[in-house]
Parts: C-alpha cells; structure tokens; sequence
C-alpha cells in the first residue's frame, strides 16, 4: 500500500469503497460523539518524554500474553459485520494478524463462523468475544464451539447491555437489522464495486448475510431482528462472569471497563484479564477515556491480572501513550477494517505494519528499548 502512510490515509480509502451506511458504521459513535473528540483530546494532553545519547537500545516489542508471545503488543479487536468490510473479511483479517504475529479477536456478531475462520487461518492465534444472549444456554453452546476451535482466551464484553443510539445510521439508512430504504439502496448504487466485491459473492453463497453464530433458525438474517433467545443479556451481571468462569477453562477476559471498583471486582472473581474501553467511542457518550483511568487501574490491580486497553488507537505512539500508562496489550478496532477495506489480507498487515513502523521510530527517538520504560510528560 505504497500510497498509504497513515491511518488518515487507510481511513480515506475506506470512506471512498464502503458504502456510506458501512463506513459510517465503522468511523462514528454515538449521540453527540463527544467521546470520539474526548478520546482525540485525551491523547494529545499525554506527550512522550525523550532521553537524548540513549546508545540506540534495540526496540522490543514483543509482548508475552497468556503463555504465548505476541511479535507486538497489539490484537486486533473484535468487530461485527467485518465480512461486510471485504469478501470473507472475518478470514482475511485472521490470515493478517497470523502474518504479523498478533492475535485476533472473532466476533459474535461476524459473517463467517469461527469454524470457517479457523479452517482458512490454521495457524492465528484466535479469541473469541462473546455477547451473552438472553438464553445463556446458548452463549454457552457458543463458547463450547470456539474451544473446539482451538480458541483460549475468551473475551466477554461487558459495556454493551442495550443496543446503540446511532442516530446517523437511521439517517442513512444503514440499520441493524438492514432495512431497505430509498436512501440505503442510493448508497448501493453508488459503490458498485463493493456490490460486486463484496455483497454479490455473499448473496451467491450464503443469500443475504447472515451473522454466523447465531443459532440455526433464530439468527434471522441481517435485514430481520434477531429472535429475543439470542438479544443481547440486559440483565447481565457479575454472577454471569462467576458462571463464565465455571465454564471456561482458558483465560477470561471483561472487555469494556473504566472503572477501578469494576476491576478489582473483575480481579477477585479470578478473571485472567480486562480490557479497558470505552468500545471505541461508539456506546456511552459521555465517559471518561482509558488515558483518564489506565494508571488508576494498574495501580489497583495490575500484578493480579493482565491490563489491557482500546479506543481511539490512530498513531503508533497513541499504542505507546496506553501502554506508558500500565496497558500490556492495545487491541485496534477500526485500523484493522480500514486495512482490510483498502486490500484485504494485504491492506490490513500493510496497515499494522505501518503501526510497528511507528512505535519503532518514536522509541529510538525517545531512547528506550522497552514500552514500559517510557516517560510521559502530561499537558495540565
Ligand atoms: C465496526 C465496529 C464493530 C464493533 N463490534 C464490536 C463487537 O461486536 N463486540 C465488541 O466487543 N466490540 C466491538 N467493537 C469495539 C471494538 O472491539 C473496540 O473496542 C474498538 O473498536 C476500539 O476502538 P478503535 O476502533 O478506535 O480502535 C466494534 C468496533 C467497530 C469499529
């Protein structure tokens, strides 16, 4: 991806691919999207504090996680409908992250099945997200199938109890489930290449696009609410995440925290692993930002299990910046797709490259071997 040379770039490539709904799906948040603009303004308060004649220590950026070691710190992070992005995106983003090292987190609401995932990267390092449904007995059927595909670590998100206010997407027409409306079908017209690419091929082997883990007759498709058994578990507590644990023996992680009292719950009931999040911006409006809360967190139960962080990742450094602050891991959302919809497989290694490419040059001019090692200088 010669011509691409940052996430701006990858970011604008996407916006003229996708259909308008998708790629408003993917970029935006919420409501106000304040958290969106808070997330920007969050890192830019954090400056990196460079050493000078540091003797050019040999950057590492290997991370061990979980028994094995990461080739960088970072995991792709799980986001639905990523088949939609590009043609089996769910695999191409798989085979990525395997080409690099890294892990891939599927997730419940993909196109394609883990099964399927697995089948066409044999060799990724896959976790698997899950959204318990309202019949938990299904999730637990769900996560049965992810173990039988080679998946350890299971990554529960625990932020997201309702469905999104995206007032945009009602606007142009790009809802879940998919209605077809005036503007939503302009939208088609308009992308005749993604057509082609992308919703042709899905439509000859599968019809209209289905999420792959739901449950044989009550999934639907995407253009049909998904039947109450399988709705997101409103009621969803601690006492799940006692049951989880019951029933998982790989590691467990809570995606989704902000808060220190919801960590050290998490660290007491002997879960593996936090992600802290505020879902990229797209659920809570008004929240505080992992930069806000990371050094609390660590301070309070980092050594008990493992810290990590997402939302807002553009920068290479924005990855330093979370990690200077306790973070182990960084998973990236939307980089991942917008990769994925500028090449495939190719678009999206090219674009974690490019994050390497980043982190690299920003420790040799900060004089440090070790992300950990890093100073940060915070703007009042
Ligand atoms: C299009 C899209 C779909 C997502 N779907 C899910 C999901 O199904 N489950 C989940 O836990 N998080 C989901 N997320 C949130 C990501 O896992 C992650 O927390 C977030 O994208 C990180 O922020 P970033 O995109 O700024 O890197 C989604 C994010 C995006 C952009």
């Amino acid at each position: 991806m010669p011509s691409l040379l940052n996430y701006d770039d990858y970011r604008t490539r996407a916006r003229s691919v996708l259909p308008r709904g998708l790629f408003e799906y993917i970029d935006r948040g919420t409501e106000d999207e304040n958290a969106l603009r808070y997330l920007r303004r969050g890192f830019d308060r954090v400056m990196l504090m460079p050493s000078v004649l540091a003797g050019a220590p040999v950057p590492e950026l290997s991370t061990p996680l979980f028994g094995r070691v990461s080739a960088l710190p970072i995991a792709i992070a799980p986001t639905a409908l990523a088949g939609m992005v590009w043609h089996d995106g769910e695999i191409e983003l798989a085979r990525a992250a395997a080409r690099c090292g890294i892990p891939f987190c599927v997730a419940t609401q993909s196109i394609t099945t883990i099964e399927r995932i697995r089948a066409g990267a044999p060799d990724a390092n896959l976790w698997f997200q899950l959204y318990v449904w309202n019949d938990v007995s299904l999730s637990y059927a769900l996560i049965r199938r992810a173990r039988a595909s080679g998946v350890r670590t299971l990554v529960v998100t625990a932020d997201t109890p309702v469905p999104l206010n995206r007032e945009y997407n009602a606007r142009n027409g790009f809802t879940v489930p998919f209605r077809c409306s005036v503007p939503g079908m302009l939208d088609l017209a308009r992308h005749p290449r993604w057509v082609a690419r992308v919703l042709l091929p899905l439509l000859a082997t599968s019809g209209v696009p289905r999420y792959g883990h739901y449950p044989s007759g009550l999934e639907g498709n995407v253009m049909r609410a998904s039947a109450s058994a399988v709705g997101l578990k409103r009621s969803l507590d601690w006492q799940d995440i006692v049951e989880l644990r019951q029933r998982w023996d790989g590691e467990l992680i809570v995606k989704g925290i902000v808060n220190v009292e919801d960590a050290r719950r998490a660290a007491q009931l002997g879960v593996d692993g936090i992600v802290v999040s505020v879902h990229g911006g797209r659920n809570l409006d008004p929240q505080p930002g992992p930069i806000d809360v990371l050094p609390r967190i660590a301070e309070a139960v980092g050594g008990r299990m493992t810290i990590m962080a997402d939302s807002g990742v553009r920068r290479g450094t924005d990855i330093l910046k979370y990690l200077a602050l306790g973070a182990q891991m960084v998973l990236v959302g939307r980089a991942g797709l917008y990769g994925l919809a500028s090449g495939g497989e190719a678009g999206a290694v090219a674009m974690i490259g490019m994050l390497r490419n980043e982190m690299e040059t920003a420790m040799a001019l900060l004089g440090k071997g070790r992300p950990a090692d890093i100073q940060l200088f915070s703007l009042s």
